[in-house]
């Protein structure tokens, strides 16, 4: 059935390649990957992949750059041995926050990674909730985009909320819309946390716009938790404007320097995540609750195998 299909996974995640193999049916391509003496990545295939479907999948999260460069060094290698067409599967694209010039002399990093990527000779780029949709736009070639949301919603779904008593709650201005979804599925009104950032890890955060929040349970949902300050700040706003219970949402679990303590003294009822990204021990907390987006990766892998729509994945 997939007879020209071939998954290769990098270090970065290899559960979750190992659960897109699992969905799919197939097993990874047979790889050996390590580290020369000095450090410099080395990898080869170990059996043939001349003009086969290559999926690559690498999530470029911490640390980010070893990730990429591995991941730059695969598709190399791919190029290399006469693969039919390479599509880097980047369930989490790093980089992604520096998407423009917001400051003088900074670099757009975001748009140089997806030069990176191009030129190292990938033919299409598979990801998912990137932190803004116009970064597909940074690739010249074609990037199917898929939202972890559904699969959130989902689970909060199955908690049997009734809908009249939650709120759900943007963490910031740039979530309005991704919070939008989140009502339209999930019912509730929207309220939105008036979010200024003073550096890359300081966030102020006091107001609530649609508030107060009497009693309500509130959900507030962010495409990432890094170090945990947008999240934990909107928990807290959320807190003083009389939510009783809060619970979180976010697709990618980054989790760095202080999230996994911050998120765990906040006082909220369950994080959810999406797996686009490994955990460490230390970062599973108790109240940290993983779901799979392997089945949606895996469906997207087949149907751009097939040459079938992957538009209603970004729906449904
Ligand atoms: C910001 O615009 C993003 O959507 C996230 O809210 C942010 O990057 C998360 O970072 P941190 O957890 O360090 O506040």
């Amino acid at each position: 059935m997939y007879e020209y299909l071939t998954l290769i996974s990098g270090r970065a995640h290899p559960t979750l390649a190992q659960e897109i193999a699992d969905y799919l049916g197939i097993p990874l391509g047979r790889v050996a990957l390590g580290n020369f003496p000095d450090g410099e990545i080395s990898f080869q295939v170990n059996h043939n992949i001349r003009g086969r479907d290559v999926f690559l999948i690498q999530p470029t999260g911490p640390p980010v750059n070893d990730n990429l460069m591995e991941l730059l060094i695969m598709i190399d290698a791919c190029v290399r041995a006469s693969a039919e067409r390479i599509t880097a599967v980047i369930p989490y694209f790093g980089y992604a926050r520096q998407d423009r010039k917001d400051a003088g002399r900074v670099p757009i990093t975001s748009k140089l990674v997806a030069n990176l990527i191009v030129k190292a000779g990938a033919n299409r780029v598979l990801t998912m909730d990137l932190h803004a949709a116009q970064i597909q736009g940074f690739f010249d070639i074609p990037v199917d985009h898929l939202y972890a949301a559904p699969i959130l919603d989902d689970y909060f779904l199955s908690l049997g909320m009734d809908s009249d008593e939650i709120v759900i709650v943007s963490p910031d201005e740039g979530s309005i819309k991704r919070a939008l979804q989140h009502v339209h599925r999930l019912g509730g009104r929207l309220a939105i946390v008036d979010k200024r950032r003073s550096s890359a890890t300081e966030t102020k955060q006091a107001n609530l716009i649609g508030g107060p929040l009497d009693g309500k349970t509130a959900l507030i949902f962010d495409d990432m938790i890094s170090t945990g300050g947008s999240i934990v700040g909107a928990v807290q706003v959320a807190r003083r404007h009389g939510a009783r219970k809060i619970y979180v949402g976010a697709t990618h679990p980054v989790l760095c320097g202080p999230a996994p303590s911050r998120l765990q003294e906040a006082g909220i009822c369950e994080v959810v995540v999406a797996n686009t990204l490994p955990l460490r021990p230390e970062q599973r907390i108790p109240n940290l609750r993983v779901v799979s987006v392997a089945p949606l990766l895996g469906e997207a892998i087949r149907r751009i195998h097939r040459n079938e729509s992957v538009s209603n994945l970004f729906e449904n």
